[in-house]
């Protein structure tokens, strides 16, 4: 099939490269001219495992063009889909400016009928404003309908998500329609469920917001576990068990960030409240995951109740492992309270430091783990990447000036560093230094 993917972010780019894979025609639009330029010479604006080949591949073989011709890419496609990006306001409401830009950029260009796409994550009713802004501004009354396909990519594992999707939903008011699409995905094993597309655009939200107060009941219940002394990790393995609870998404820590998470309960949350009703439960999500960056740096805190001059070596800057996306990331919102104590900041991560220069722009950089813990006076673990729990810590005790670890995602075990020489400060963690003894 030829299909059009407007906006090339990091939905945008896997959705059209995959779609490639799979043996379509692919021109993927955006109107950043040296972004074009730069995927055109196979230079991508993410860091995604296995994204570089899967382009190059399908790039050199013709099925994966890169253009800001938008008006050649939706003449040319029979599907558009709209990936391009939807922030949210103060007030948690979602800015829908870009999608109703490129609504009317497809109304403007349709020389024939069209299935266009919603894959953006967009509140409920953002199908119908597409819909309405494409029969306003379509002057010769072309045929076509507007669905909604969210996506459910997870950064860092994209490409396999993209490959491997655990459901495929799609939202349409004609059964018809639906099929047409589905044929896009015919060749991937998941589940495809049809839906109107009001309930396909509440899945998105429901879907993310669930796993958002999956993370803050695990740190609600961490906070409980450091009142009387017991293990929130052994209590999340506990629970996960149940199979109709499940064992992830119940690392407690320094909580959730990244580019959709926060936004997305906002949203949801906002689009209730315009509902008229008072979604509570996500206020306390959101709350408690506000919280956790201050219980963290109170423990540094406590241990160092003078910061100036003290020298923090930062383990990873990305809001998560294995992405060099720094949108909300936890490791700014640490650093600058460490910073404003008069800390000295020493950080590595493994590929986000170029984009962490840009918000975090007077900290030392490192080029390895163990340069940035030289001399330390304390490490903090802030994103779980595989490799720090791989590090040589007795190495590493020797070059510090105090061997303490705080540890942001309870990667560690206490009980061992400890052993170690290390002091270790952990979220829920029994032996954490700062736990009570009871629960032995
Ligand atoms: C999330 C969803 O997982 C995807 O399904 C969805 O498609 C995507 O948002 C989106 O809406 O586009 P992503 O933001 O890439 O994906 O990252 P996650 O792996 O979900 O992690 C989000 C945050 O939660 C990270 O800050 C992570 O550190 C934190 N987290 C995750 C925890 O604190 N504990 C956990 O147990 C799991």
């Amino acid at each position: 099939m030829n299909i059009c993917v407007i906006g090339t972010g990091y939905v945008g780019l896997v959705t059209g490269t995959v779609f490639a894979e799979l043996g379509n025609e692919v021109v993927c639009v955006d109107n950043v001219a040296e972004k074009i330029e730069n995927l055109n010479r196979r230079k991508l604006p993410i860091y995604e495992p296995g994204l570089q080949e899967l382009v190059e591949r399908n790039h050199n073989e013709g099925r994966l063009k890169f253009s800001t011709d938008a008006k050649s890419a939706v003449e040319f496609s029979e599907i558009i889909f709209i990936c391009v990006g939807t922030p949210s306001s103060d007030s948690g409401e979602t800015d829908l400016s870009a999608v109703e830009a490129v609504a009317k950029l497809i109304a403007k260009h349709m020389n024939g009928y069209k299935i266009v796409v919603n894959k953006s994550t967009v509140p409920v009713g953002t199908g119908d404003l597409v819909r309405n802004i494409i029969n306003k501004h379509c002057v010769d009354g072309h045929k076509f309908d507007v669905v909604s396909n969210p996506e459910f990519l997870r950064e860092g594992q994209a490409v396999n998500d993209a490959l491997n999707p655990d459901r495929i939903i799609i939202g349409a008011s004609e059964k018809q329609v639906a099929y047409r699409l589905l044929e896009l995905y015919s060749s991937l094993q998941a589940p495809m469920i049809i839906t109107d597309v009001y309930s396909a655009e509440i899945i998105k939200y429901a879907s993310n917001s669930f796993l958002a107060m999956k993370i803050s009941f695990i740190n609600a219940v961490a906070d409980l576990c450091e009142m009387v002394g017991a293990d929130v990790e052994d209590v999340a393995n506990g629970v996960g068990r149940d199979p109709r609870i499940g064992v992830d998404f119940l690392n407690s820590g320094l909580g959730f960030g990244g580019s959709c998470f926060p936004k997305d309960v906002k949203s949801l949350l906002h689009t209730s409240g315009k509902l008229g009703y008072d979604f509570n439960l996500l206020k306390n999500v959101l709350e408690i995951n506000e919280g956790r960056v201050d219980r963290f740096t109170s423990l540094i805190r406590r241990r160092f109740p003078d910061m100036k001059g003290k020298t923090f070596a930062v383990l990873g800057l990305a809001f998560k492992p294995n992405t060099d996306d720094m949108r909300d990331a936890k490791s700014v919102e640490v650093i600058n309270d460490l910073l404003k104590g008069g800390a000295v900041i020493r950080a590595f991560d493994p590929v986000a430091m170029p984009a962490a220069q840009k918000v975090l722009p007077s900290i030392t950089y490192c080029q390895t783990a163990y340069e940035a813990c030289n001399g330390a006076d304390a490490l903090l673990l802030i994103t779980e990447w595989r490799e720090f729990k791989l590090l040589n810590l007795e190495k590493i005790k020797q070059t510090m000036k105090n061997p303490v670890i705080f540890d942001g995602r309870n990667m560690y075990n206490p009980e061992r560093k400890k052993r170690l020489g290390f002091e270790y400060f952990g979220l829920g963690r029994k032996f954490s230094n700062h736990m009570p003894e009871k629960g032995k």
